[in-house]
């Protein structure tokens, strides 16, 4: 199925009894926040994030991939949650148990927008944890300060507590994603290219339980040839449109 309306999605989200959103990168493009697939600006220019976010770059490279890290932190700082990420909080905290939130995204917005649940497959960027575990000595002893830190005893380094491309995702997480999935009524997914699995294989999960499935995003994605309905545009403005206008509380879409 191609496009439809925001009016039939609408019924759709009505209709259902469990909905699951699936969010990627563009979910954070209008707060600002490069995606993915954007090209890498400044320093980072000459390397993809293929090259730089996987345990042998930086197993060889741990400063530089480091430094990438803390660049990325730093962007985030004067980053704020966009009304994408806004709707969706507020969509949840209106109809509780409804909707599980499942995002590929590190930045923590969806956190600080206040959504209530947050299944994050791919960690949290702002978190750290040993390169090495688990390892006795490291156990309760600060890391000895440096670019990246490191234990004072056996050199062990801190890292990024990321998913890196090759590693796999938390367990409990993911299999909570992959039960919601098939669980749904309706799968909102937004903001991804799609491009990556496990992650992607969700929406597989829920067409084949007989959950519909729709795409909000400007572009095509990999996704696009199993949706029941494409929503072209950007994020913000649609799930703006699409959680606010609740026929319970009489809101229309403005
Ligand atoms: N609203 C909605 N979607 C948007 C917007 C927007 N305003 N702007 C861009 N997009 C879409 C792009 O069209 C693209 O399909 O966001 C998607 C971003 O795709 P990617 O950059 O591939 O990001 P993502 O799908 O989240 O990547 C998945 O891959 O690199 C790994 O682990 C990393 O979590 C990441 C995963």
């Amino acid at each position: 199925m191609g496009a439809v309306t925001e009016a039939l999605v609408r019924r759709w989200l009505d209709q259902a009894q469990h909905v699951v959103a699936l969010t990627g990168a563009g979910v954070s493009a209008e707060s600002g926040v490069p995606t993915f697939r954007d090209a890498q600006t400044g320093l980072w220019a000459r390397f993809s994030p293929e090259e730089l976010a996987t345990e042998s770059a930086f197993r060889a490279h741990p400063q530089r991939v480091w430094d990438w890290y803390v660049a990325r932190r730093e962007a985030l700082s004067g980053v704020r949650p966009n009304e994408g990420h806004l709707a969706l909080a507020r969509y949840a905290r209106r109809h509780p148990g409804k909707l599980t939130l499942v995002t590929q995204n590190v930045d923590g917005l969806h956190q600080r927008a206040g959504q209530p649940f947050t299944l994050a497959l791919h960690g949290d960027i702002q978190s750290e944890r040993w390169l090495d575990e688990p390892r006795g000595c490291c156990a309760g002893g600060p890391p000895m300060p440096g670019r990246p830190p490191r234990c004072a005893v056996c050199g062990n380094l801190r890292r990024p507590a990321v998913v890196w491309f090759g590693e796999t995702l938390p367990a409990d997480i993911l299999s909570a994603a992959q039960e919601a999935s098939a669980a749904c009524d309706l799968m909102l997914v937004v903001g991804t290219s799609g491009a990556v699995y496990p992650a992607a294989g969700l929406v597989h999960t829920a067409r084949r339980a007989g959950g519909r499935v729709v795409i909000v995003n400007p572009q095509a994605t990999e996704l696009d040839d199993i949706a029941d309905g494409l929503l072209r545009g950007g994020s913000a403005q649609i799930l703006g449109r699409l959680l606010d206008g609740d026929p319970a509380t009489g809101r229309e879409n403005c």
